[in-house]
């Protein structure tokens, strides 16, 4: 999402379990057990396994699937070609669905009604509250209040054309209202059986666990990709020490872990909200691009393409931190979806993880172009 600029308020280790898949699930990919076709060009088939979101959450597929781009942010968009992507997701296992209110400013949550419609009990849907935008297309403002809580909901609600959301999110938090005032209206939600399940994006480990003594937090939604990592100094480890589940966003770093970036003529179309993004420009995108060379010799070992790569190594970190992880990666492709859960298979050596270990330490330039508003600004 767009970073927030000051305005009205300026902006236990999961248990796998089997799936409900009817389909046989082969065992994890490694370089020397692959006997299949090569990962990018497995296509179709088999479904995702199943993890519960935090110690009280749902079962949901172990990678979801982020509908962001489906409407607004990376160039143009294709309905026809996003519904396609939305079957594809639910044919993989894929359940989780991530969406939020300021997504085309509520289209992606009206373009998801029909397909909920259609699918309520198959789908695990999360959006979220707290950026608010106006007619001025760059205006950001972040609103946790308990009055603006329960109003947003309610515009969820009716776009979505649901009676409860699975996982309501707080998307930015607003330091100058008391985190327990938020959080505490966001369970009123609960309590009157409008929201299921509670989650956060973007806070501290302090944070984390202030919000969990006010009401049980099933996931907090941060980003976090080999490019990525500030989320691993203090909220990772207060998730993992309070059962809540991570849902890293922009697992593939925006896209620019898939290389799509690096080649020449790479070119951002007119209006794609990355050309804002300091990681996307310049010196810093070539400088970038360099940092991806052994992801794509591990990439090429394992037969997978980069962006495989890229999701393998952030599921893997529920080992690394003993805690649930559900990347929600975002395309608007089918063929794209079922690459990108193919990657739940891919299993990384510990030779291929310390090759990748240095690279987020060398990205250049920060995640958004003002950092106010993400939980490193806190730390
Ligand atoms: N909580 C927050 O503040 C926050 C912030 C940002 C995003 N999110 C959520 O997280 C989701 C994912 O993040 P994201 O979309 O920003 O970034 P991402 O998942 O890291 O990358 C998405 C980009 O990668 C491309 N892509 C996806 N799969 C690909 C593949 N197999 N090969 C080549 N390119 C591929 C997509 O293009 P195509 O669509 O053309 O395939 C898109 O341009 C979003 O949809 C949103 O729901 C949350």
């Amino acid at each position: 999402m767009p970073p927030a600029s000051r305005g009205t308020r300026p902006l236990s280790r999961g248990t796998r379990e089997r799936g409900a898949s009817p389909r046989p699930r082969p065992p994890p990919i490694t370089q020397t057990t692959r006997t299949e076709p090569p990962m990018s060009e497995q296509q179709s088939g088999q479904q995702i396994e199943r993890i519960r979101l935090g110690a009280e959450g749902p079962l949901v597929g172990v990678q979801g699937l982020g509908c962001m781009g489906m409407s607004e942010f990376y160039g143009a968009t294709d309905d026809t070609a996003a519904r396609e992507t939305l079957a594809a997701a639910l044919d993989a296992g894929v359940t989780l669905f991530d969406t939020a209110d300021i997504y085309g400013r509520g289209a992606n949550e009206e373009f998801l009604a029909p397909f909920l419609a259609d699918h309520r009990d198959e789908v695990v849907i999360a959006t979220k509250f707290g950026v608010e935008r106006t007619d001025d297309p760059a205006y950001r403002g972040v609103r946790n209040d308990p009055g603006y809580v329960r109003e947003a909901v309610e515009r969820s609600l009716r776009r979505l054309g649901i009676e409860v959301i699975d996982l309501y999110y707080m998307h930015r938090r607003d330091p100058a209202v008391p985190l327990a005032e938020s959080v505490g209206a966001m369970a009123e939600l609960v309590e009157r059986g409008l929201v299921r399940h509670l989650g956060l994006s973007e806070v501290t480990g302090a944070e984390l666990r202030e919000a969990h003594a006010v009401h049980p937090i099933a996931a907090l939604q941060s980003e976090w990709s080999l490019f990525s990592r500030d989320v691993e100094r203090t909220a990772v480890p207060a998730a993992a020490e309070l059962g809540i589940a991570m849902v890293p966003y922009s697992p593939l770093g925006r896209g620019f872990l898939t290389g799509a970036f690096s080649g020449p003529g790479a070119t951002l179309s007119a209006g794609d909200y990355r050309s804002h993004l300091p990681r996307f420009t310049g010196g810093n995108a070539r400088a970038n691009a360099e940092l991806l060379a052994p992801v794509r010799r591990i990439a090429e070992a394992h037969g997978a393409t980069t962006g495989q790569v890229a999701l393998a190594w952030v599921q893997q970190r529920s080992e690394a931190h003993g805690l649930p992880v559900v990347p929600i990666p975002g395309t608007r492709k089918a063929s794209r979806l079922r690459e990108n859960t193919a990657a739940t298979r891919l299993r990384l050596t510990a030779a291929d993880l310390a090759a990748l270990e240095p690279i987020a330490g060398r990205v250049a330039g920060d995640r958004y172009p003002d950092m106010t508003f993400t939980s490193a600004a806190r730390e």
